[in-house]
């Protein structure tokens, strides 16, 4: 049986309910975190419990637990589903209220929402193994995509689009040319001249606790890493191209809009990126 936790208590998974007036529900007023579970552990714990106290914080909404009870009840989770290896999701809402768009005027309580499921890591070494193909698509987000809040209608529909085109992901585009980060991964290339490059973590990406332990690694290895923006074309004129997200660690990028990059075949740098990530979690 599956179990879900819903303000305060474990539930059968298909009883875990919230309610109509959630504000989470209504305006997508709400925050999440999703961690990889790895031999029963947290992957990069501190980098995922931070951005939640920060996205939390930019929404002016309470912390509804502290960390260490947080850890708790995802331990209790992960034991009562009997999970090793995949992921934990979480989710806080400002909570339940009349429906009306300012923030109710006396406080209300936080929905917590925490589920985990199994993943098949198997599969994702697999598609490292040949790398991905993506598409591009305009950006059509808000202006702070750093928050990282369930308001992912357009991440929705250029992942769809993606799938539609046979590919993996969507890289999306900003109205200067410039590729800000994939619907749930951040977007990077190596160069012919071999750096490293990522988007600056401005308000127009999420910032990736992937990403930030790339960039670490990266350093480890004596690579050069630069964040700074760049364009679909030069992603297409790289050396090497990947994304990074909680739950795909480092996976190859081979094409981009059906365009080969380089041989089409993954990176030596993006994997030797792949296996130091890993090896360190
Ligand atoms: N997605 N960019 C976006 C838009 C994301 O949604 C994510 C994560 C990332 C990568 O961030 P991190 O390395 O912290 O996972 C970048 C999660 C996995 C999701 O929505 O399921």
């Amino acid at each position: 049986m599956r179990f879900a936790y819903v303000n305060g208590r474990f539930c059968r998974h298909g009883d875990a309910a919230i309610h109509v007036e959630d504000r989470g529900f209504q305006f997508a007023d709400a925050v999440y975190e999703v961690w990889s579970v790895r031999n029963g552990q947290l992957m990069d714990a501190d980098g995922h419990f931070g951005r939640l106290a920060r996205s939390l914080g930019e929404l002016r909404i309470p912390e509804p637990r502290c960390r260490p009870a947080l850890e708790h009840i995802i331990r209790e989770l992960l034991r009562r589903n009997r999970v090793r290896d995949g992921l934990v999701y979480l989710q806080v809402s400002r909570g339940q209220a009349r429906r009306d768009h300012a923030f109710p005027k006396k406080p209300i309580t936080p929905t917590i929402v925490l589920t985990c499921k199994r993943l098949d890591f198997a599969a994702a070494d697999a598609r490292a193994a040949t790398g991905i193909a993506v598409i591009t698509v305009p950006d059509e987000r808000w202006a702070r995509c750093d928050i990282k809040t369930v308001n992912l209608l357009p991440n929705v529909l250029a992942k769809q689009m993606a799938v539609e085109a046979g590919a993996v992901e969507a890289w999306q585009v900003d109205a200067d040319g410039f590729i800000t980060e994939g619907s749930s991964t951040n977007a990077w290339i190596v160069t012919k001249a071999g750096t490293l490059l990522t988007r600056q973590a401005d308000h127009g990406i999420l910032h990736g606790i992937t990403r930030a332990r790339i960039i670490e690694c990266a350093q480890r290895l004596g690579l050069d890493v630069v964040e700074r923006a760049f364009t679909p074309e030069d992603a297409l004129d790289a050396r090497e191209a990947f994304l990074t997200s909680a739950t795909s660690f480092v996976t190859p990028v081979v094409s981009i809009d059906n365009n080969v990059i380089a041989n089409g075949e993954p990176g030596s740098l993006t994997s030797a990126l792949r296996e130091a990530y890993l090896g360190e979690a």
